[in-house]
């Protein structure tokens, strides 16, 4: 595995206060991961650390191997696009995309050639005699990633580039720049808040919490895999509840919840052994039956105290007969399938794997 850029116990201090904890994290050649976190827990800064904007209190930021901490961001291959585009205003399009290589005072027919490339590739050919100011924020944010990516750098820091878009747009972008990625090779390192997007675009997703990285993985093992509460209910809807660990063999655990039910579980993150404990249940794991199925482990009964219509699918709140409250959410009905209403008693079934145990974070 080549290692693209390599951050190692990084801790960026503003203050007293702590952006940035001690982050290991390494990115291999070629990736596109993607730094995921609620606002302020430290995404931008750890980008900045990688460009050089930044410069850590503590800990090493290497590039290929060599350690880059404290050389400035113009030796570093590295480009960032920003989230405000920062665009030169009395430019043209043309003229934007092509700044970076004029001050590298690489050849003009070199520079035509590679401002062409690039205008093609995001789609924006036709108007590379316009300014910023006759552009549509799309487009803006599409002469900013060609801006970046005609230079040709290694690694392309990404700050929330699609945040600007109305949702049609930023899902066409996602796509757009995905492709692109794989076409080039380059190592994408992304920042968003938008949990979705994370999962659909990265080949590795890190979610961030208070300057610290709580859990890294592809997007299946952080939605089905969760480790902490926060990475749970971060990433998707969670049921969290409180529970005892019974007994415990491989990856296989029993444990009671608060109201006395016993539910064997997935004990992939359990550290010790029995004792007080979280599960992590998602609400479209719970099998909703009108008529029991099967053996009755991990079985139990509930009414349906609350319906919402979401679209495609339907949330409901389910009540189980010991109290406990759950989220369920369950296609949306076709014609000719029985649905479920409040009022409706119902059997839950669910899968081990569907029940992980969770660290509180
Ligand atoms: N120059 C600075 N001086 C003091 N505090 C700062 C500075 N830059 C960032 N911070 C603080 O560090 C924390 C992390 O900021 P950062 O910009 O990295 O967050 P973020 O994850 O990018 O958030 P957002 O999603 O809102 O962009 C925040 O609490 C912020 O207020
Ligand atoms: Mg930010």
């Amino acid at each position: 595995m080549d290692v693209m850029v390599e951050l190692r116990a990084v801790t960026k201090r503003f203050g007293a206060f702590h952006a940035v904890s001690e982050v290991d994290l390494q990115i291999r050649a070629g990736e596109f991961i993607t730094l995921l976190g609620p606002s302020g827990c430290g995404k931008t800064t750890l980008l900045r650390m990688i460009s050089g904007f930044e410069t850590p209190s503590s800990g090493a930021v290497l590039l290929e191997g060599k350690d880059v901490t404290h050389e400035p961001p113009y030796r570093r291959d590295v480009n960032q696009v920003f989230q405000s585009y920062a665009l030169f205003p009395h430019m043209t399009v043309q003229e934007n995309i092509g700044f970076g290589l004029r001050m590298k005072k690489v050849p003009r027919a070199e520079i035509d050639e590679r401002v062409r490339a690039a205008v093609a590739m995001v789609s924006l050919g036709g108007m590379e005699q316009r300014k910023p100011s006759q552009l549509s924020g799309g487009q803006r944010q599409r002469v900013a990633l060609a801006r970046a990516i005609v230079c040709r750098p290694k690694v392309l820091l990404l700050d929330e580039p699609l945040s600007a878009l109305d949702a049609k747009l930023r899902h066409a972008m996602q796509v757009e720049l995905k492709e692109l990625q794989k076409k080039l090779g380059i190592t994408f390192v992304f920042v968003t808040h938008d949990q979705e997007e994370a999962l659909t675009m990265s080949d590795r997703i890190a979610v961030i919490n208070k300057g610290r990285i709580e859990q890294l993985g592809d997007a299946s093992q952080i939605y089905h895999r969760p480790k902490t509460t926060f990475v749970a209910s971060f990433i998707g809807q969670a049921n969290i509840l409180r529970a005892t660990v019974l007994s415990r063999s491989g990856e296989r655990a029993r444990v009671q919840l608060d109201g006395g039910l016993e539910l064997l579980v997935n004990a992939e993150h359990l550290a010790g052994g029995t004792g007080s404990t979280l599960v992590s249940i998602r609400p479209e794991k719970i099998a909703l039956r009108k008529e029991p199925q099967g053996a009755p482990e991990n079985r139990f009964e509930a009414r349906v105290e609350d319906e919402l219509f979401k679209g495609a699918t339907d949330q409901l709140r389910l009540r189980t007969d010991a109290g406990l409250v759950l989220t369920a959410v369950v296609a949306n009905e076709s014609s000719g399938q029985a649905a479920l209403h409040v009022g409706d008693r119902v059997f839950c079934h669910l899968h081990p794997d569907d029940i992980v145990i969770v660290h509180e974070g």
